[in-house]
């Protein structure tokens, strides 16, 4: 066992020589080769006690019999192995030595043990490398996305990684090629970049129904971005800053609840960056959290000198505990009949967001009063003081008819022992 010294850092780091998976698969091995040996060894030698008349045709349906247990054995030993082998490798699901599974992905799968062995400071002793569990169900999506040339261009399959995240296969495997690039020529800066509007030749359009922001702005892509690429007349451009009604909150009254102390937040759902580029002129920095359904919306957002931040909202946030002044979410709250999947996003902002921090509920849509009802008690239990609280109706543009119930909140995070 060879054990070396580091000076790390602020201390001394301890490696250690073990490579406890093969040498056990090794030993595993090892094993069932000797059992598999002494059963036979005992089968053909050992002398059958109580038979009184021997003959060799019994004999020898005796030994086929025999024969027949030991290859059981075998094979039952083989699947025993097999079932460890993906235990060590910890995926049950994807069976990686299917023929139809791109051998780089399983390649990426693969665990790479440390160089020196255990590190002594993180407890670990190889590299592990993870697809999303849900990539089970998606085999051969997943294999398409793990196909390419090692070391060339990446095929143009933004869209096909997208897809997979959309099916819980996130996170995704990477990939050994050079991604298609895109040049950004005419960016302009910081905050000029803010409003100016995105060369159509700086995003790329693969995969997408359209091919221009023109064409973009002249259609609706989803509920909440109805020309909301345009930076110029876009109908998107007030908000924030001049309120449309009493459930819509404008920046500056919010951000005066915070008392100066808001200074970095997270906006779920954020469509183009309007929230975060308001705040961005405000001096807060704010990441937005959007995915590219039907439009490009991250390289759109990278573009106005914002931070994009290319995650489905299933995902554990990628972000530490208490660390965030603020959370901004509109519209993506309610999931219909599954108050538990409200939770689950619910408790992870709380977790998020430091003590003191504000969650803004931004015109959170109820179906009905029942909703609002499930939505106010979640919000409820989780103690924080409600700086502002307004439940209101608003006639969908497209919709004439009935109104809908919205909420709009701002709360702050409570000290909890
Ligand atoms: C967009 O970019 C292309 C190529 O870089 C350039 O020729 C064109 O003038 C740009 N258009 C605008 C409106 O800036
Ligand atoms: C915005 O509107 C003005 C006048 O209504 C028009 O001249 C201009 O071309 C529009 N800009 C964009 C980017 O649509
Ligand atoms: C933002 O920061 C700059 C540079 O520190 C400062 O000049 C400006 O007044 C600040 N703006 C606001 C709205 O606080």
């Amino acid at each position: 066992m060879g054990s070396v010294s580091l000076k790390l850092g602020d201390g001394t780091a301890r490696f250690r020589r073990v490579a406890f998976c093969s040498s056990a698969l090794n030993f595993i091995m090892l094993f069932s080769v000797l059992t598999t040996n002494l059963f036979a060894f005992y089968a053909f030698t050992s002398t059958p006690k109580n038979h009184l008349h021997y003959t060799p045709n019994n004999d020898v349906s005796l030994i086929s019999e025999q024969v027949s247990l030991i290859l059981r054995e075998i094979s039952s030993s083989q699947k025993q192995l097999a079932q460890l082998e993906r235990e060590l490798l910890g995926y049950q699901n994807i069976d990686i030595s299917k023929s139809s599974i791109a051998s780089e992905l399983k390649l990426f799968l693969q665990y790479h043990p440390l160089p020196l062995g255990k590190d002594s400071r993180t407890g670990i002793a190889e590299m592990v490398s993870s697809v999303g569990h849900s990539c089970e169900k998606s085999m051969n999506l997943l294999s398409q996305f793990m196909n390419y040339k090692v070391g060339g261009i990446c095929p143009d399959d933004w869209s096909l990684a997208q897809k997979l995240i959309l099916r819980g296969c996130e996170p995704l495997p990477r990939r050994r090629c050079l991604t298609k690039s895109v040049p950004k020529v005419g960016l302009y800066r910081f905050p000029l970049s803010l409003w100016k509007p995105v060369n159509d030749s700086m995003v790329t359009w693969s995969g997408l129904g359209c091919k221009s922001f023109d064409c973009l702005n002249r259609k609706k892509i989803g509920k909440d971005c109805v020309g909301c690429f345009d930076l110029i007349n876009g109908s998107d451009k007030q908000r924030f800053v001049k309120a449309k009604s009493k459930i819509d909150f404008v920046v500056d009254d919010v951000l005066a609840l915070g008392n100066g102390g808001i200074r970095i937040g997270l906006d779920l759902g954020g469509g183009t960056g309007n929230f975060a580029a308001r705040m961005a002129e405000r001096n807060v920095t704010v990441v937005t959290s959007t995915l590219n359904l039907d439009a490009p919306f991250n390289e759109f957002i990278a573009a106005r000198g914002l931070f994009p931040l290319f995650l489905s909202l299933d995902l554990r946030f990628p972000f530490y505990d208490n660390v965030f002044d603020l959370v901004h979410v509109a519209n993506e709250l309610n999931d219909g009949d599954r108050p538990e999947k409200m939770e689950f996003l619910m408790f992870d902002m709380d977790r998020i967001l430091r003590v003191g921090g504000l969650l803004w509920l931004d015109n959170i849509y109820c179906a009905d009063n029942e909703q609002k009802r499930i939505l106010t008690q979640l919000i409820e239990r989780f103690g924080y003081k409600k700086l502002k609280w307004i439940v209101g109706e608003k006639v969908d543009a497209d919709q004439a008819g009935k109104p809908k119930v919205y909420l709009s909140a701002v709360l702050q995070k409570p000290v909890r022992v």
